[in-house]
C-alpha cells in the first residue's frame, strides 16, 4: 500500500509521516530530505543552483542512502547539514530542474518497491504515485507553519527568525506551486486536512482512520 502526504513547507507531513508509520508498522519516505541532499551537493561543489547537468552527471556523482531517519550523502552523514537556512533558501531552485526530479523520481520508486509505505513531499499523489491507496493534501496558515519551523529549528539547534522563515515559506509555496514541473498542487482525489487548529495526535488519527477504511476497500 502506498500513502501520499503532500502539502506546502511546515504544513506537519514530515512529524505526522513518521507517527503514522511507526504506528502501523510500515516504511516512512521523506523526499524532501531527497532535494536538501542534492542541494547539499551543489552547494558543496560550487554548482550553479539554476543550472540543469543531466540525470547521467546526478546518477554518476550522488548516491543517496537513508537508514534509521539517518540520511546519507555519498557515505557521509548529513543529516543535520540538510536542514541548513543555506539548503533551504536553495532546495526549490534544484527541485525545479528536470534532470534532479527524474533523478529523485526514480529513486523513490525504487526505494517504495514492494513495501507498505508513507512517503511525504509535493508531488507523491500527482506524479510519483498517481495511483497511490490514500493520498492526503495537509495544509495550514503561513503563519502557523512558520511558528512549527522556527520550533523545530530549535529543537535542531538551529538559529532562526520568525519573520524570515515566514518570507521563505511563502517564497518557497511560489515557487513550488508555479514551477513548470511536478508543481506543488493538491491531487484531484486527496483528501485535504486543514491542521492550522489541530493538534499533531487529532491530524494522526484522523489520517490514520482514512488508511485503514481504505484498506478495508482496497
Ligand atoms: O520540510 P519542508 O516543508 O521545509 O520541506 P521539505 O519537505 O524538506 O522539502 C524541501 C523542498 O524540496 C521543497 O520546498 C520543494 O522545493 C522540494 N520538494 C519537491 O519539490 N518535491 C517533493 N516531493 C519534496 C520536496
Amino acid at each position: 500500500m502506498i500513502i501520499a502526504i503532500d502539502g506546502p513547507a511546515g504544513s506537519g507531513k514530515s512529524t505526522i509521516s513518521r507517527l503514522i508509520a511507526s504506528d502501523l508498522g510500515i516504511s516512512y519516505l521523506d523526499t524532501g530530505a531527497m532535494f536538501r541532499i542534492v542541494t547539499l551537493y551543489f552547494l558543496e561543489n560550487d554548482l550553479d543552483v539554476n543550472k540543469d547537468l543531466g540525470i547521467n552527471y546526478l546518477k554518476e556523482n550522488i548516491s543517496i542512502d537513508i537508514k534509521e531517519n539517518n540520511f546519507y550523502l555519498n557515505g557521509k552523514n548529513v543529516s543535520k547539514d540538510i536542514r541548513t537556512n543555506e539548503v533551504t533558501k536553495k532546495v526549490s531552485y534544484i527541485a525545479a530542474l528536470k534532470s534532479v526530479r527524474d533523478f529523485l523520481l526514480f529513486e523513490q520508486r525504487n526505494i517504495s518497491n514492494n513495501r507498505d509505505i508513507i512517503l511525504d513531499g509535493r508531488d507523491i499523489g500527482t506524479v510519483v504515485f498517481p495511483n497511490a491507496e490514500v493520498k492526503i493534501f495537509l495544509t495550514a496558515s503561513a503563519q502557523k507553519r512558520a511558528k512549527r519551523r522556527v520550533e523545530q529549528n530549535l529543537s535542531l539547534n538551529i538559529e532562526s527568525n520568525y519573520e524570515e522563515i515566514l518570507e521563505d515559506i511563502i517564497k518557497r509555496d511560489e515557487l513550488d506551486s508555479t514551477r513548470k514541473i511536478s508543481p506543488l498542487k493538491k491531487a484531484e482525489d486527496a483528501i485535504e486536512v486543514d491542521t492550522t487548529e489541530a493538534s499533531i495526535e487529532d491530524v494522526k488519527n484522523k489520517i490514520i482512520s482514512i488508511i485503514k477504511k481504505e484498506s478495508n476497500e482496497v
